[in-house]
């Protein structure tokens, strides 16, 4: 880790929140590595990945698709795909135990407790042959509360959710039910048993800008009443904007730009940074117009050789880049970013 860049430094993860010197990050990954294991040996697709979240605050993790965005969060709560994913290196921290070496029975507590993770799909933790208020109630007796209080809380969370008939929805089969509704559930499944965190693997991407909406709104409020924090996870920088305290930007597995929202959109500081938000649509645009795409495509994790992985598609780079990959550094937005420009 380079001095002044880490997790909790000056210019770490944790720059721009308040008291930030004061508290410990309730979860942080320190250089976590993730490996493709292919017959040759393992291919690294996660390349050290330093973040910290801070209990009640809310981060976005923002990157396109292959990016690493998803193993990374997976890797948290021990969920990678192995084979033929696996954890190659690194600590993940929650309340000061590694999740990365915790017993089985301990680690269980944590995830159906502490953090709770909602995907894409939404079948990813729905069970098609259950009625909905069983698995919830299910969720909940395995996490010690009485069954009678389960079910109550069970009615509780599907309302807080923003269901408009919960009765029938907690009587409902998955497959009876739509897309924005399952996504409701799933929600709510993750909200009952109260966790400390909630970890969000672009739950919205599939549905539409409307649900989208009403969908980061519920969970923003639930934020704000339970002061849980979130991670939200996304490849659609403008999803988030009004949303996250602090936006972390991965790139070619590695973390390229971190820094608070605000800054981030006032002085974005690498370029890989300047080109996503110039593929979002003008705030108060009268339509939206047909989005710029960032030119080329992402680089094969195999080949990436050495030098900074944006360097074929950065229009500033110059000699160095092809030469050394830039660590994370001090930005002049407050910030770090991984460019060998980042201070200009
Ligand atoms: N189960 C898997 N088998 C093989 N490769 C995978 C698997 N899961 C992810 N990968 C590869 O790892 C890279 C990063 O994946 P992922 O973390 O899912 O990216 P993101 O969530 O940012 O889209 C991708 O290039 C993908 O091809
Ligand atoms: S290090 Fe060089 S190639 Fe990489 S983003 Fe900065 S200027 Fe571009
Ligand atoms: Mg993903």
């Amino acid at each position: 880790m380079t001095g002044g860049t880490g997790v909790t430094g000056g210019t770490g993860v944790t720059g721009g929140a308040v008291h930030a010197e004061e508290e410990q990050p309730l979860l942080v990954l320190r250089d976590v590595r993730i490996g493709l294991h292919e017959r040759r040996g393992p291919v690294e697709i996660v390349r050290g990945v330093d973040l910290g979240v801070m209990a009640h605050e809310k981060v976005g993790i923002v990157g396109e698709s292959g990016s690493g965005k998803s193993l990374t969060v997976l890797s948290v709560l021990r969920l990678l795909p192995d084979p033929p994913i696996r954890l190659l290196g690194g600590t993940v921290e929650y309340a000061g135990r590694d999740l990365t070496t915790m017993d089985e029975r301990a680690l269980a507590s944590v995830r159906g407790a502490q953090i709770s993770m909602i995907y894409q799909d939404p079948m990813t933790s729905l069970n098609p042959l259950l009625r909905v208020s069983t698995q919830i109630v299910e969720t909940l007796t395995a996490h010690t509360t009485p069954k009678h209080d389960a079910r109550r809380r069970c009615s509780e969370v599907l309302h807080q959710v923003g269901l408009t008939d919960p009765d029938r929805v907690a009587h409902a089969f998955p497959h009876e039910l739509s897309g924005g509704m399952l996504q409701r559930v799933m929600i709510a499944m993750a909200l009952a048993v109260s966790p400390r965190i909630l970890i969000a693997d672009e739950p919205t991407t599939a549905l539409d800008v409307t649900i989208q909406r009403q969908i980061l709104d519920l969970v923003g409020e639930l934020h704000e009443t339970t002061g849980m924090a979130v991670v939200w996870v996304t490849h659609d920088l403008g999803v988030i904007a009004q949303f996250v305290d602090r936006v972390v930007v991965m790139y070619a597995g590695r973390i390229v730009e971190r820094a608070t929202t605000e800054e981030l959109f006032v002085r974005p500081v690498h370029p890989y940074t300047v080109a996503l938000l110039g593929t979002l649509p003008r705030e108060g645009a009268a339509h939206r117009s047909p989005l710029t795409q960032i030119g080329g495509q992402p680089p094969d994790p195999s080949r990436l050789g050495k030098g900074c992985p944006y360097r074929q598609r950065c229009p500033v780079a110059f000699d160095r880049c092809s030469e050394e990959e830039p660590p994370l550094l001090p930005a002049a937005n407050g910030g770090v970013a991984a460019c060998w420009r980042a201070e200009e």
